[in-house]
């Protein structure tokens, strides 16, 4: 027994000290140690043996067994380490390869234009308010003092999304009017900035998509010279404090009287040129005092309050801005146009 006890110590230390992984090491353990194992097959056969020897052998199958148990715990610890360096060496990192740049995007100039407006209107202490592209009837025509009988509800201008004409998408930013005054009350001073939708072909100055900033003002005693002030103000703070500006009467359904306003060329001066195609004035928005009927349609009554609307196009006041001929150039999205804003 005692030469199969050293038989085994041997044999065994040395397929210790050749494994190179954990799962060896486990097999040994079973191969050796474990219930079926050799050391105690072994051990069994204690029963045969006289009562002197037993304590001796009892004594050196322990030795073996803490022999074994040692060898493979520090075995163990070896193969750790190797694995741990194994792996440092498969994932060392080159800090000093160049790292790769996120390409970032930066605000659509058309948006950079609307966020200085909107500051110039904030400081004005206005408040800026959003309303729903697909709109009602009610609200885009009606209630806007725009009968049934209008050419603007022609369905060759408007995109309608039921049969009945109720719904459809908004034609202007005007309903805004109407829910601003619904939601809000008077007195209000509020921009609404949004998209709008007409059936027009897409050519340099024309989308079937644009946008537009509505404005409305509503208060006791407020008059055409407040419109007046207010849009000067607004379109020096925009195109500088020599700019001349002179509103041209007009008709609007929902403001009375209506005028639209326009921009001394700043090209030509006035004269004449291709900027402002020979006609010396650029027109930059629509505008009015507000119709009585349409403050009685929110319930406001005409005798106590008074006020005024406008609308601006956005794309026509950034392609101003930054000289772009060509309206399909700020919807197209190309990188090599964007980049250069
Ligand atoms: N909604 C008008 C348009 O789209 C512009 C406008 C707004 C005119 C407010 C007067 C008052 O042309």
């Amino acid at each position: 027994m005692k030469e199969q006890l050293e038989a085994i110590r041997k044999a065994a230390l040395e397929s210790i000290a050749a494994t190179a992984e954990e799962s060896e090491l486990e097999a040994l353990r079973v191969k050796y140690l474990g219930k079926k194992g050799e050391l105690t097959a072994v051990l069994k056969q204690m029963g045969k043996l006289s009562p002197e020897e037993r304590p001796v052998m009892g004594q050196m199958a322990n030795d073996v067994r803490a022999a074994l148990e040692q060898a493979m715990e520090a075995r163990s610890a070896v193969l750790a380490e190797k694995a741990m360096e194994a792996r440092l060496e498969a994932e060392t990192l080159d800090v000093t390869i160049p790292g790769k740049k996120p390409a970032l995007g930066h605000k659509h100039p058309m948006y950079t234009v609307l966020d200085e407006i909107k500051e110039i209107f904030i400081n004005m202490g206005f408040e800026i308010m959003e309303g729903p592209e697909i709109e009602q009837e009610d609200y885009n025509f009606t209630k806007l003092n725009t009968p049934a009988d209008h050419p603007a509800r022609e369905w060759s201008d408007t995109f309608y999304l039921t049969e009945d004409s109720r719904v459809l998408l908004r034609t202007q930013t005007s309903p805004m009017q109407i829910r601003a005054m619904e939601t809000c009350g008077v007195p209000i001073r509020m921009i609404s900035p949004g998209r709008v939708y007409r059936k027009d072909e897409v050519d340099a100055t024309h989308s079937p998509m644009f946008h537009q900033i509505e404005g409305l003002v509503v208060d006791k005693g407020v008059t055409m010279a407040d419109l007046k002030g207010t849009l000067n103000a607004v379109i020096r703070e925009i195109y500088g404090p020599d700019t001349v500006t002179r509103f041209r009467p007009h008709h609007f359904p929902f403001t009375e009287p209506s005028c639209e306003m326009d921009i001394q060329c700043h090209k030509c001066g006035g004269k004449g040129c291709p900027t402002c195609k020979g006609e010396g004035w650029i027109e930059v928005l629509g505008a009015g005092m507000v119709h009585p009927k349409v403050l009685r349609n929110c319930g406001v009554d005409p005798d106590v309050y008074s006020g005024f609307a406008f609308g601006f196009g956005l794309e026509r006041l950034a392609m101003g801005q930054f000289k772009i001929s060509d309206l399909r150039l700020i919807f197209e999205n190309d990188q090599r146009f964007l980049e250069q804003f």
